[in-house]
């Protein structure tokens, strides 16, 4: 193979590789349409002036521009989230990760709004003006504002709120650009919603539906605040996605326990992780080469670990990190209804069973060895919640419960192990047909029964 082939298939590989692929940026405005996400034309900033003056002059300071659709109808501002959309003269825009609202702004401002923020910096504005709030007389102490000239002389006053949320997430629901963000961005952030209503966080965390932020095929797309971090090819079907995005949200801005430092902490979800606002593509890419090697160095702990310390996919052992947010009963409820349509299988029930080492190892080599029992399936083992399986869990869906309706059990067995399975039915090759990335050694995991001819059989998963 020629050297130039190799650079274009090296370069090819790097831009389908997920982690790294956030595009590098230092902040992050969103400014409202006034229209439900769903009416959004596919390409906003061919048709609405106002987004497209804002981005032109923010350029120059990295700075990144969305719609989102926050706005209040009559334009009176009394709904707490409400937005003045681009429809009137003044618009409200929201700011990241400084989480600073500037209400009231006219276009003839925008100049003015870029310089501001070229003369503070990201970790300095919001320090800024809370001092500002507290010292000045001019300061509306109880909505955490100001009203104020962005520079002085200009004659353009604009009113600076502190967002109280201090955690948001921002979902990509943007369908006319990619139905992907549609569908299923649309239904990703139901769920969101629906879990920061049930748990009562709704003054802790922020969900915002925002226009199309890059990355087709890696829809659903996030962005949390204040980490920065972006992670795709979420999941509309398992709530365990969102109560990552959630709780690490939340802790990135110091709510939950385990507080985590802005920049300083390392992403979840790392297999789904596409990057971080601040960092360049090389940068990402060393974060995420640094966090596998970590969790390869767990791996290896936890092999040596007793039973009787157990690991949470969350937590440390004896912390419990849902405890203080309501999460927890989320998660456990989460759990329940992933089980729900998962048949019974009696053989896992014994104590007495016989057991074999199955190694799973995850599509970036991380390996994880279950002591499992001979007659449960791979799906029995995913399905099972036991800590000491958390990273079995984590990397395989198993939507269907085994009925043969979703191939999200799909994993890769090789020889010598792939001929001692018994044989691919009629049906498990019907749905072997939508396994993504199928290759000669593709099975269902909800078909393979653990047998004692299996010792130290190796069960690769597919990347997504
Ligand atoms: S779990 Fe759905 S096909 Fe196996």
């Amino acid at each position: 193979m020629s050297t130039s082939s190799s650079t274009s298939q090296d370069k090819k590989a790097e831009e389908e590789q997920i982690q790294g692929s956030t595009p590098p940026y230092n902040r992050h405005i969103l400014i409202c349409t006034g229209v439900p996400s769903k009416d959004w034309v596919k390409k906003p900033e061919l048709s609405d002036p106002y987004l497209n003056l804002l981005s032109t002059e923010v350029r120059g300071q990295e700075v990144k521009v969305n719609f989102t659709n926050i706005a209040s109808s009559d334009l009176s501002q009394t709904a707490k989230d409400a937005l003045l959309p681009t429809k009137g003269p003044r618009h409200d825009l929201v700011l990241f990760p400084d989480n600073i609202k500037f209400k009231g702004i006219r276009s003839e401002a925008f100049r003015d709004l870029s310089r501001y923020l070229a003369q503070h910096p990201v970790g300095t504005l919001r320090p800024t003006l809370e001092k500002l709030i507290s010292e000045t007389g001019s300061a509306d102490e109880e909505s955490s504002s100001v009203r104020m000239e962005l520079v002085p002389g200009s004659g353009e006053v604009v009113t600076i709120e502190l967002v109280q949320e201090p955690s948001a997430v921002l979902v990509c629901t943007h369908g006319s650009r990619d139905c992907r963000c549609g569908d299923r961005g649309g239904e990703f952030c139901r769920i969101l919603k629906d879990m920061v209503q049930a748990t009562g966080l709704t003054n802790s965390i922020k969900i915002y539906e925002v226009s199309h932020i890059g990355g087709h095929k890696w829809a659903p797309n996030t962005i949390m605040y204040p980490s920065g971090d972006w992670h795709g090819n979420l999941s509309e079907l398992d709530s365990v996605d969102a109560q990552h995005i959630l709780f690490d949200s939340l802790a990135s801005a110091g709510v939950a326990a385990g507080v985590r430092e802005r920049g300083a902490a390392d992403p979840v979800m790392i297999d789904k992780w596409r990057g971080r606002i601040g960092l360049s593509r090389e940068e990402q890419q060393k974060l995420y080469q640094a966090v596998l090697e970590k969790q390869k160095q767990k791996s290896i702990e936890a092999a040596t670990r007793t039973q009787s310390e157990p690991q949470s996919l969350f937590s440390a052992p004896g912390e419990d990190l849902y405890q203080e947010d309501g999460l927890k009963e989320q998660r456990t409820a989460a759990s329940e209804e992933a089980k729900k349509p998962e048949p019974k299988h009696p053989v896992t029930a014994g104590v007495d069973t016989p057991r074999v080492k199955i190694i799973f190892e995850t599509f970036q080599k991380v390996q994880t060895e279950i002591d499992a029992k001979v007659g449960e399936r791979i799906l029995d083992i995913v399905k099972d919640k036991d800590p000491s399986r958390s990273g079995v869990y984590q990397a395989l869906e198993c939507t269907c419960g085994g009925q043969l309706e979703c191939a999200t059990c799909h994993v890769y067995i090789e020889s010598p192990f792939y001929a001692r399975l018994p044989g691919v039915t009629d049906a498990e090759e019907d749905m072997l047909e939508y396994a993504v990335g199928r290759k000669e050694s593709s099975r269902l995991g909800c078909q393979i029964k653990i047998q004692p001819e299996m010792e130290g059989m190796v069960v690769k998963l597919p990347q997504y």
